[in-house]
């Protein structure tokens, strides 16, 4: 049996990433802001989805707060006892896309940067050590092409920085973790109809969530400290 933790798993790509990652018979843990919210979300998922032996367990999740952390890290491990694959996708973009760098505040870039970057920290200080203990691991970063550096421009400037910054926590923890069995690659999905992503994006969130589910039942010769956009890796 394999197991993923998935952030912000109550909508949603992770709610998606969640429903691809079951009917491979992948076993969730969805951390969710509200557990209602994530309960409701979870039957849903359970009436599409009809696995043999997966389940779905559904605990409360705040990556902005360490306790919530440690406690949903806690909760998973009496449930399960293990966690094969994290899927960092908690994420905030509360800016106008045009937006200027010069009338951001400084509590608004901190505030960004501690869900969509130290939020991921926080899960992979977390889950790492359960990873560790089997030897195998996978971790997928919920990035953005906003956050390519190749592609930077302006408007959305927390948010562009965030990812840039979840890129880099990508390859950082790679290397430290290379020749562990453990994976951390990052993900762009593309523009996806998410509550984020608005309904005139140009992507269903089943394709948005295709690449992450990929990534996520990487073989052990599979890639790690590498950015991908459909299945192909891309320039940071
Ligand atoms: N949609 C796109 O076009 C697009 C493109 C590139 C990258 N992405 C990335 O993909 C990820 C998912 O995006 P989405 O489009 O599915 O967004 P979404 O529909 O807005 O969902 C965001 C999820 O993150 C959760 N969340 C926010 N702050 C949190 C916190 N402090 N602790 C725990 N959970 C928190 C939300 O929970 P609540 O329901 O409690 O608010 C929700 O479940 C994000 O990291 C986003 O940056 C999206």
């Amino acid at each position: 049996m394999k197991v993923a933790v998935i952030s912000g798993g109550n909508r949603g790509l992770g709610l998606e990433i969640g429903r691809q990652l079951l009917a491979e018979g992948v076993s969730l843990m969805l951390g969710s802001r509200d557990v209602e919210k994530g309960r409701r979300a979870a039957q849903q998922l359970l009436s599409t989805v009809k696995p043999d032996t997966a389940e779905v367990h559904v605990a409360a999740l705040d990556v902005a707060d360490s306790q919530s952390v440690a406690a949903f890290a806690a909760e998973t491990a009496n449930y399960y006892g293990q966690c094969d694959i994290l899927i960092n996708n908690a994420g905030i973009m509360p800016e106008a896309r045009d937006g200027s760098l010069m009338q951001t505040s400084p509590e608004q870039f901190l505030e960004i940067f501690d869900i969509n970057v130290v939020g991921s920290v926080r899960l992979c200080q977390a889950f790492v050590p359960m990873m560790k203990k089997r030897g195998y691991g996978r971790i997928v970063n919920l990035s953005s092409g906003l956050g390519q550096l190749e592609r930077m421009g302006a408007g959305l400037p927390g948010y562009r920085l965030s990812k840039t910054a979840l890129n880099a926590l990508t390859r950082t923890l790679a290397a430290e973790l290379n020749g562990s069995g453990i994976l951390v690659n990052a993900v762009s999905p593309g523009w996806v109809k998410t509550e984020m992503g608005g309904p005139n994006a140009d992507r269903t969130v089943e394709e948005g969530a295709e690449t992450a589910t990929w990534l996520a039942l990487l073989p052990s010769t599979g890639p790690t400290g590498g950015f991908f956009r459909d299945k192909k890796a891309i320039i940071w």
